[in-house]
């Protein structure tokens, strides 16, 4: 095939001279002209005008040759391609400027062999290159190929019109199709130069198919580029148009977007922001002035800045100095808690003096409604300041406390943070209730956050996540309570002063309710004292058989519930109505006592021995019940019990090993027997080591069958070696044991010390024992001495396991 196309090399010249066409040359500028192509253009230039006259003058063939430079005025003979077009002049028209507009037939290509200059124009000797292909499967394969991509190029071009372009491949002849592609192809001329240079048809057409490809592509990427444009130039025009709209309508209703950005700037400058939190806040303002109004993210920044204009910078309560007022408040708000309240006055008084003293974040630790709460908020009034409250049980999460970033959607700043908003004040008392409950996870330490708020030396520069400005927190006074300290990691608890409010017993119970609780509940049920009086043996009766704490929460909700159903009558029968709460009629409110003094009723059981225990509800009695079974020495421990619980019961086991000779039990016992310990009552959690002598006594009294004394309590723990030790909680314990109706207490004799603090009404009912040593506890525990008692042989013991068996099964059921 190159055969055909090929100019060849110049021997071939010379052996077909006689194929040379002699013909007037035009050079061309910027365009390139090929066979089977109609082109109009314009011809200007002298040299040009001179060869298209003689073309005109003999058979109107010229040849068209494209010049290297466009720019150049007067090419010479070698600034112009050597390959060009043999064209027909198919029409020419003068112009009136002189120009001459012509209009030209691409006939064939042709390569000069040789140019000479007459009289003011080129004229070249031209070899026509013939323009054939042989059919062959791959050349109509190329051909649709170009077909079928020149389509899409047409339909992506703007420049070219589809239908003319169209017609031009409806040709038969795949060598004028690729030239009649090639000449509508917006590419450089160079590149077109090169497609005409191309004598191979075949190769042709493939090199055009390549160039369509690439220019589809092109031009498919311009369009996804333009649509993009084109679409957010639009976007932009409507939300320009509908924010022109919406302040035309805000100024048309005459509350102008800008005087409430001006609203804004006044009271940012009103809130008595440090410098930076100012600059911030301004900053912010300026954002917001450049967002659409109503978008999502103005509402974020408006909500922010609202945040950091209503949290208090400047405010502040005026403190009440005199310690006198305060000493006066505290007394008048609480009865009793002499000891409390002292250091309450002394704490008060050493803050004024020193500014931040060690410890100075004080924490009131007791059980549910002994009053830590309601202390807090006589501090508040005794100072002056404002009260705000958190509770902390169930905080899992750093960002309770802190707040989350701005970022995410629906942020708001931390609890420490709202309240202080709420407060309004610089100052106030802040109170952080069960801080013992808080509790750590995957999502941060809250306790941490805590410590910073606590912090005297870093509380003044507190950073909630949502304000993300520093919080100066350290004119707060802020009072932690809890139930138990145990909770409370111990660098919190190092900030802290603690102070211990145990509970309550039933003469000071009642003092509380006579004087306080009455008051308060008539008060807020609008009943008048002549409408409703209680006795004291009507108060001292729902204290002992309706509540069943060792604070006043319930005692207070049962006296409110006595008013709330007279508010009822009074409100039916009129006001004149008197009623005189009495022991007798007080189920007529209540219902059915709640409480009985059980333990007073019991009767003494072997296995069963009753301990006292100090929850997070104050102190509590609890029995400890042991049962044999035949086995092979199990110890087995149900109801709640803690680790360290489970070790008492070891100790207590291997107490009594080594006491089976005085026991009267084989040296083997424990072999042939498994050992049930069960602590009932509910479902409260248990541990501490106080719970040993109780175990080792039932598990001593069921092995002995001595039954155990029902009206003793005990608490203490136990060594292996049968001595006992000190235990924590006294007060709480006793208290307890005095309000179940207990007669006798062994307690650890270190613990004697103790005593001070325990409350005379308390002291006189309770027979308090102090002991050393188990064997001491087993004396005043069991029903009679173990000495006495008969040494059952161990095959008596295992026949008995069956009834008992059967009623463990029960009990476990
Ligand atoms: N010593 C007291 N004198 C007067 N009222 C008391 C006393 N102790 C508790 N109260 C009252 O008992 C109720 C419960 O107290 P609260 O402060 O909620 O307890 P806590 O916070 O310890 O659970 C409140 O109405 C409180 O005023
Ligand atoms: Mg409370």
């Amino acid at each position: 095939m190159k055969r055909e196309g090929d100019p060849g090399p110049q021997p071939m010249f010379n052996r077909e001279k006689s194929d040379l066409k002699r013909l007037p040359m035009m050079p061309v500028r910027d365009m390139v002209i090929f066979p089977q192509m109609m082109s109009p253009f314009i011809v200007g230039r002298e040299s040009s005008v001179r060869a298209l006259e003689e073309a005109l003058a003999g058979d109107k063939k010229i040849f068209l040759a494209t010049q290297h430079d466009a720019s150049l005025d007067d090419p010479k003979p070698e600034e112009i391609y050597t390959v060009g077009t043999i064209a027909n002049i198919v029409q020419s028209v003068k112009l009136a400027d002189g120009n001459i507009k012509v209009l030209v037939e691409g006939v064939e290509r042709g390569k000069v062999a040789q140019v000479t200059t007459e009289e003011g124009f080129f004229r070249a000797s031209v070899r026509p290159i013939p323009n054939r292909i042989e059919p062959s499967p791959q050349v109509d394969q190329a051909a649709s190929r170009v077909t079928t991509l020149f389509e899409q190029y047409v339909k992506l071009s703007q420049n070219l019109n589809y239908d003319s372009m169209i017609a031009a491949v409806r040709s038969d002849d795949p060598a004028k199709l690729s030239d009649s592609v090639a000449s509508n192809l917006q590419i450089p001329v160079e590149e077109k130069q090169e497609l005409l240079e191309c004598f191979d048809a075949l190769e042709r057409l493939t090199r055009v198919a390549d160039i369509l490809e690439g220019e589809i592509e092109k031009l498919n990427v311009e369009r996804n580029i333009n649509t993009r444009v084109k679409r957010q130039m639009e976007r932009a025009q409507k939300e320009y148009y509908l924010n022109e709209k919406l302040k035309a309508i805000h100024k048309e209703l005459g509350r102008g977007e800008k005087s409430e950005l001006d609203d804004l700037k006044k009271k940012i400058d009103a809130a008595g922001m440090p410098k930076e939190t100012h600059e911030k806040a301004i900053q912010e303002l300026k954002r917001l002035e450049m967002m659409p109004p109503m978008s999502a993210e103005s509402t974020v920044s408006r909500n922010y800045l609202d945040w950091l204009i209503a949290v208090p910078w400047k405010k502040k309560s005026k403190e009440i100095r005199d310690i006198g007022v305060a000493e006066h408040i505290l007394e008048e708000d609480h009865f009793g808690l002499e000891k409390v309240k002292e250091r309450i006055i002394e704490y008060l008084a050493v803050r004024q003096l020193v500014k931040n003293p060690r410890g100075s974040i004080l924490c009131f630790v007791g059980p549910p409604g002994v009053g830590k709460t309601s202390l807090a908020m006589s501090i508040g009034r005794a100072t002056g300041r404002k009260f705000v409250r958190v509770s902390l049980g169930g905080v899992r999460d750093e960002a309770e406390i802190r707040g989350h970033r701005r970022t995410y959607i629906g942020a708001l700043p931390g609890q420490i943070i709202q309240l202080m908003k709420k407060a309004g004040t610089v100052n106030p008392v802040f109170v952080l209730d069960e801080v013992d409950k808080m509790s750590t996870d995957f999502r941060g330490d809250p306790s941490a956050a805590l410590m910073e708020v606590l912090d005297p030396e870093l509380n003044h520069a507190f950073t909630d996540h949502y304000l993300d400005v520093e919080y100066d927190l350290s004119r707060v006074m802020f009072i932690c309570t809890a139930n138990v300290l145990h909770t409370i990691p111990q660098p919190l608890q190092d900030r802290m002063e603690i102070l211990r409010i145990p509970g309550y017993t039933e003469l000071e119970k009642l003092q509380i309710a006579k004087r306080f609780l009455v008051k308060k509940q008539r008060e807020q049920t609008g009943l008048s004292e002549e409408n409703l009086t209680f006795t004291d043996e009507a108060l001292t009766h729902i204290i002992r058989h309706y509540t069943h704490e060792a604070g006043v929460r319930n005692l207070e909700r049962e006296i409110a519930n006595i008013c709330r159903k007279l508010s009822r009558r009074v409100v039916k029968e009129g006001r004149g109505l008197k009623v005189e709460v009495t022991p007798a009629n007080v189920s007529d409110f209540l219902g059915v006592i709640k409480y009985r003094e059980i333990w007073a009723e019991k009767k003494n059981e072997v296995g069963l021995a009753t301990g006292l225990a100090w929850t997070e509800v104050g102190g509590q009695v609890l029995s400890t019940e042991s049962t044999l079974m035949e086995g092979k020495g199990r110890l087995t421990l149900t109801g709640k019990l803690g680790d360290v619980m489970q070790e008492s019961a070891q100790a207590a086991m291997s107490y009594i090993r080594t006491r089976t000779s005085t026991f009267g039990l084989p040296r083997d016992f424990y072999r042939h027997l498994d050992i049930h310990v069960h602590v009932p009552e509910g479902s409260i959690p248990k541990d501490g080591p106080s719970a040993g002598i109780t175990i080792a006594t039932s598990i001593a009294s069921a092995l002995t069958r001595i039954p155990v004394r029902c009206d003793v309590a005990m608490t203490g723990e136990i060594t292996l070696r049968g001595k006992v030790l000190p235990i924590g909680g006294v007060k709480e314990k006793l208290l307890a044991a005095h309000r179940m109706g207990l007669r006798t207490v062994i307690l650890p004799k270190d613990n004697e010390k103790d005593l001070a603090e325990i409350p005379a009404e308390v002291q006189a009912n309770l027979a308090l024992r102090f002991v050393e040593t188990m064997d001491d506890v087993l004396q005043l525990a069991l029903e009679h001495p173990v000495q006495t008692a008969a040494p059952g042989p161990v095959p008596e013991v295992a026949a008995d396991f069956h009834s008992e068996a059967e009623s463990d099964q029960e009990l476990t059921n």
